[in-house]
């Protein structure tokens, strides 16, 4: 079996194959990675270097960005980026993957696509350009399926092999090859009647998440305006056994999943020349939020008689969620660089994150949230609320604090939320 992408979504991918029994190639087109795999450095910090020395010592893995050594697989599964390019979808990486995989495949072979993608892309882009390079068809000369991943990074409750997992292929014979296949890998496999019910299933739940956090956004300003502490009403009405699921307010989305994946539906939905209306309103009201977190810096800072000109604030936890070092499409960033255009000096505190870097100025790191540290300091944003961040040290410390995540239970004169 091959893997093509080791990250986030493929590293883990690769271990529960191994643990499965498969002789796996990973394959990855960033020779620094794959150099760090071999010496047995994990490259993602949702796994760990003993779990991947563990998947090594069985010599059942190899890792390799020789496209040559894909040869063999009978498997391929591909969790490659899926970035947007001026908000639009760019599928380069799963083309040029995609080509990898064309080039080496056999009659009767399996290829799943598990990256993020609008519905079409499987029985479209990707039977399309096998076809074109090896003449061979999907669902009559091998098996194509999409399976979406759906990891969620820094989840210690389900992971991988207890996250059931969708599989929808072009024909029902290819379903059930992928079935098959995922059935040896994890707890439960759920298949549906084709790739594009797969596909929608993906974006339907992180839209979900993008649309919900969007609304409690929203009402977070509101609530604030009315006097009403929002987090302690999410929490009353999540007694409610059925019919609601919480969702937080919070400073922005990030991460490479709900920021982006709604924009690959309403692309799709655009080419019928209609409007995404819910995902279109969503994304303006979750980008507004660093924003209006700066405006409330500037609004605590201007009670003790500060201007942000020239004030010291600092980010606690840049990464885009709890647990994770992850930085991508964080909205620390936004919210650094509004601070920064205002003349504040920005330094940061992340447990998780080795470097914050901004337009490409390095901001200062804090190491340690101690009370030389953060009296220094005129106003600490908490951005992100991971566990291994000491809030007690930082309310005691810090003459102001903006707690964006209503991590800070305690009422305290310093203490404000959203
Ligand atoms: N990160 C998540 O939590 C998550 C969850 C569910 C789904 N997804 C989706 O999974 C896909 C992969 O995301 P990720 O977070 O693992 O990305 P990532 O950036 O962590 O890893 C992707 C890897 O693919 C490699 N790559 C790029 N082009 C390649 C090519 N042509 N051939 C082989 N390797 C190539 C990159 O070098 C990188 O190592 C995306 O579509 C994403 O939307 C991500």
């Amino acid at each position: 079996m091959a893997v093509l992408g080791l990250g986030y979504v493929g590293l883990p991918v690769v271990l529960a194959a191994v643990e499965a029994g498969l002789p796996v190639v990973g394959f990855d087109v960033n020779a620094e990675r794959v150099a760090a795999l071999e010496l047995g450095h994990s490259t993602v910090d949702t796994v760990t270097d003993e779990a991947l020395r563990r998947a090594t010592d069985t010599r059942r893995l190899t890792f390799t960005t020789d496209p040559g050594e894909l040869a063999d697989a009978t498997v391929y599964v591909i969790c490659v980026p899926t970035p947007l390019h001026d908000k639009l979808p760019d599928l380069q990486m799963v083309r040029s993957a995609v080509g990898f995989v064309a080039h080496s495949l056999s009659p009767g072979d399996l290829v799943s696509l598990e990256s993020t993608t609008y519905p079409g892309t499987t029985e479209g882009l990707v039977a399309e350009q096998v076809e074109q390079i090896s003449s061979l068809v999907a669902g009559r000369d091998y098996h194509l399926v999409f399976s979406p991943e759906r990891i969620d990074p820094g989840n210690d409750e389900f992971g991988f092999s207890n996250t059931p997992k969708i599989v929808g292929g072009v024909s029902e014979r290819c379903t059930a090859a992928g079935a098959a296949f995922y059935r040896r890998l994890v707890e439960r496999v759920v298949t549906v009647s084709s790739p594009k019910e797969a596909e929608t299933a993906k974006l339907l739940e992180n839209t979900f998440r993008h649309v919900n956090i969007a609304l409690a956004n929203e009402m977070a300003v509101f609530c604030r305006e009315l006097g009403i502490d929002l987090h302690e009403a999410i929490r009353a009405a999540a007694t409610k056994p059925f019919g609601f699921m919480p969702f937080y307010p919070g400073p922005g989305v990030g991460g490479h999943c709900i920021p982006i994946d709604p924009a690959y539906f309403s692309w799709r939905v655009r080419q019928l020349g209609l409007s995404f209306r819910f995902v279109e309103l969503a994304t303006e009201i979750n980008d507004r939020m660093p924003s209006y977190v700066a405006s409330r810096v500037v609004e605590m800072l201007n009670d003790v008689r500060k201007p942000l000109n020239g004030a010291s604030v600092i980010l606690i936890g840049v990464a885009y969620k709890a647990e994770v070092g992850d930085l991508r499409e964080s909205s620390a960033f936004p919210l650094a660089r509004r601070l920064l255009q205002s003349g504040a000096q920005v330094c940061w505190h992340d447990p998780h994150v080795a470097e914050f870097t901004v337009d490409g100025l390095q901001l200062p790191e804090v190491k340690s949230l101690d009370a030389d540290n953060l009296s220094g300091v005129d106003l600490a944003v908490l951005h992100t609320s991971h566990s291994r961040i000491d809030l007690d040290a930082l309310v005691c410390h810090a003459p102001l604090v903006l707690d964006t995540r209503g991590a800070i239970k305690a009422r305290l004169r310093h203490v404000h939320g959203l």
